[in-house]
């Protein structure tokens, strides 16, 4: 038996990677897709520019695409995957989990809100207990579940690994590829031989997020971690995966061996999609390289090298593909962990 799922926004960049996920996933079947009301009432394969290396998959070709509203979709489906820009995401979200449908989200909205949790399966399992918060607070049978932004995705299981030597301050410094930016992102005139430095939104949404998902769940609420995050984030002209450079103090010292130790040793969840392992370290200093490390574990690892002193404690880097482990494939382990776990 498998769980009948709908993708919001399917036709844009991340909504194709949900596309691309779910043909044969194990556990859930991809019966409704949706997207804006110019797109509505075609097939799918009228609606969307496909833009991945794999062939769109025949089944769903021929689907029909329906507005995104939970009136449009399917009765049997169970669980919503999102993958809409935060502003619809704000206007509808809520109405799905109104309607009683559990909404897994990839949307930057709400990732906030004290009663949504925000997680990693292979991090902070535990905070999906605030869907219990937020359905008494809202009266609602359904509920949202968020996965964190890309680049706050890439960083945190590493920093998770190493957190029992007591993080003090992170500093983070990214190279972000531009299918974050969503299909119609940035022109190719201003990315080509470019660089772009300072993402819209972004360093903030790493700072607080992060604290989030390392942060404990107390009763009704989560008690963000205390170390500081410090990002600056850069837009570079790679198609998929996120580079980062991430400095880290700490209270206890770490070195070069009990840092990679850390890292290689930290579990992967019993999920169909979590990698293992999660972590993946290179002893070469010149890795990991998007090109080259991006597709690991299905696009599920974080790959990490370069680990090294410095005067004040450690720096390494870490990359993670940002459609996948940082958007798409995010919700779809998010949904596997709300089943996991009983709440589908
Ligand atoms: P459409 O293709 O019909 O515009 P991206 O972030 O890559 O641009 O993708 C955005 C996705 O969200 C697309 O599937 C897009 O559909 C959909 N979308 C954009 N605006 C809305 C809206 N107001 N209501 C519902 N879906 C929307």
């Amino acid at each position: 038996m498998t769980v009948n799922v709908a993708v919001l926004g399917a036709t844009g960049a991340v909504g194709q990677r949900f596309i691309q996920l779910l043909a044969g996933h194990p556990q859930f079947t991809l019966t409704d897709v949706t997207a804006s009301a110019a797109s509505a009432g075609k097939s799918y394969a009228e609606a969307v520019r496909w833009g991945l290396s794999t062939p769109l998959p025949e089944e769903v070709a021929t689907l029909p695409v329906s507005e995104t509203a939970p009136a449009a979709v399917s009765d049997d489906v169970e669980l919503v995957f999102s993958a809409l820009p935060s502003t619809p995401a704000a206007a509808v979200e809520s109405d799905f989990a109104e309607a009683g449908y559990m909404v897994s989200s990839n949307a930057s909205n709400d990732r906030m809100a004290p009663d949504v949790p925000l997680v990693i399966p292979e991090v902070n399992p535990s905070h999906l207990g605030l869907l219990d918060v937020q359905r008494d607070a809202r009266r609602t049978t359904g509920a949202i579940l968020k996965n964190p932004n890309c680049s706050t995705i890439t960083m945190v299981p590493t920093l998770a690994a190493v957190r029992d030597a007591g993080l003090e301050r992170v500093h983070v410094v990214t190279l972000q590829a531009v299918s974050g930016a969503g299909y119609r992102g940035v022109s190719s005139m201003q990315i080509l031989d470019n660089v772009i430095p300072n993402i819209s939104g972004e360093g903030p949404k790493m700072e607080s997020e992060s604290r989030k998902l390392l942060g404990e769940l107390d009763g009704d609420a989560v008690v963000p971690h205390p170390m500081t995050v410090s990002a600056s984030t850069n837009r570079v002209p790679t198609i998929d995966g996120h580079l980062e450079t991430v400095f880290i103090e700490t209270a206890d010292a770490l070195d070069e061996a009990a840092t990679t130790a850390a890292m290689e040793l930290f579990p992967s969840a019993d999920l169909h999609s979590s990698p293992d392992p999660l972590i993946r370290v290179f002893d070469a200093m010149d890795r990991p390289q998007p090109r080259l490390d991006r597709m690991r574990g299905g696009g599920m690892q974080v790959t990490v090298g370069g680990i090294d002193g410095t005067q004040t404690g450690m720096v390494y880097n870490c990359l993670a593909h940002n459609t996948i482990r940082g958007a798409a494939g995010a919700s779809i382990l998010n949904g596997e962990l709300l089943l996991q776990t009983g709440y589908l």
